[in-house]
């Protein structure tokens, strides 16, 4: 394992996906400083991670006392000056710009030794590192949904990323008892990528009367898949996933086949997100 010096982890966003990579952090012994520019998502995310934190509990998988020093492990802020630490994991909205302006008003508070990893689905880690102050210093650590759950995390080196902070990436995901898988940067990185045809074959179907959403999800999961596509788009977010889609769809020079699909944009429109607004494809509760 490379020698890792990261005590402290900044975890941006306080939504899906960074609620779930600071509970994981701090449960594998980090000090997490979970920093949002919405006060109520700190808020929602001091809940979520207690409820998941029980569950695992619950499961036998963690003690009590595991719980309690995870939890004092956590300081929530909407205040970026209180954002210092050895490395940053960003899981904020998926838009290059926010991601940029983020990264470099936090080497300004850190200097230019702050390793910076972004959560990014789909943003080219090269097209974010030609605009940030320390190109050499980002690299994409790509964690899945529900991150305290699912053991990949996406190690992605772009073309400037200095090859010993990819290394010190994939011990930190070891050391969260995650699956490292090193992969170059290209659209989609893997999983997405892969993933493409799954999303949107399914609503180009629906989309065109050829089937219900009952009946792709029903069949897909009655084949083995763990989830049909419209169940894991309500769980991953609507625009997220339409924002991963339209940008591998442009990356990839626009091919009608993986053209973002006109029903989820209606959904999106409506405000209707999936789980985290409690309707999307479905209705929660
Ligand atoms: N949802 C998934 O299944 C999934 C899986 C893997 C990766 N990702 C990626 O993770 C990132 C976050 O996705 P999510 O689903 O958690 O989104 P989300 O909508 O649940 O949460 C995003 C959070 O970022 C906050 N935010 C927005 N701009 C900010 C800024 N400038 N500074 C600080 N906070 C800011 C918002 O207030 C919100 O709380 C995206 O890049 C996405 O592509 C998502």
């Amino acid at each position: 394992m490379a020698n890792n010096t990261i005590k402290t982890i900044i975890v941006c966003g306080a939504g899906t996906m960074g609620s779930g990579i600071a509970q994981v952090a701090a449960t594998a012994g980090f000090k997490v400083i979970q920093f949002d520019l919405n006060e109520s998502m700190l808020v929602k995310a001091g809940q979520s991670i207690k409820k998941s934190l029980q569950k695992f509990v619950e499961k036998g998988k963690i003690s009590p006392e595991v719980v309690d020093s995870a939890l004092s492990n956590i300081h929530y802020t909407a205040d970026i000056t209180e954002c210092k630490g050895e490395l940053v994991i960003e899981a904020i909205i998926e838009n290059k710009d926010a991601k940029v302006g983020l990264f470099n008003q936090l080497f300004m508070n850190n200097g230019p030794q702050l390793m910076v990893a972004s959560n990014t689905s789909s943003i080219s880690i090269d097209l974010i590192a030609e605009s940030i102050t320390y190109p050499s210093q980002l690299v994409g650590m790509h964690f899945f949904n529900p991150a305290p759950m699912m053991k990949l995390v996406e190690v992605i080196k772009g073309k400037y990323t200095n090859p010993t902070i990819v290394e010190q990436i994939a011990d930190l995901a070891l050391i969260m008892q995650k699956t490292p898988v090193i992969c170059k940067d290209s659209p989609g990185f893997i999983v997405n990528r892969v993933a493409r045809p799954y999303y949107l074959e399914a609503m180009h179907l629906v989309q065109n009367g050829k089937a219900t959403i009952e009946q792709v999800d029903a069949v897909l999961t009655s084949i083995g898949f763990k989830m049909g596509p419209f169940k894991l788009m309500d769980l991953i977010g609507l625009d997220i996933n339409y924002s991963v889609s339209t940008i591998v769809w442009e990356d990839l020079g626009k091919p009608l086949r993986l053209k973002p699909a006109a029903i989820q944009k209606d959904k999106i429109d409506q405000g209707l997100l999936g789980v985290k607004t409690k309707k999307g494809f479905y209705q929660y509760d």
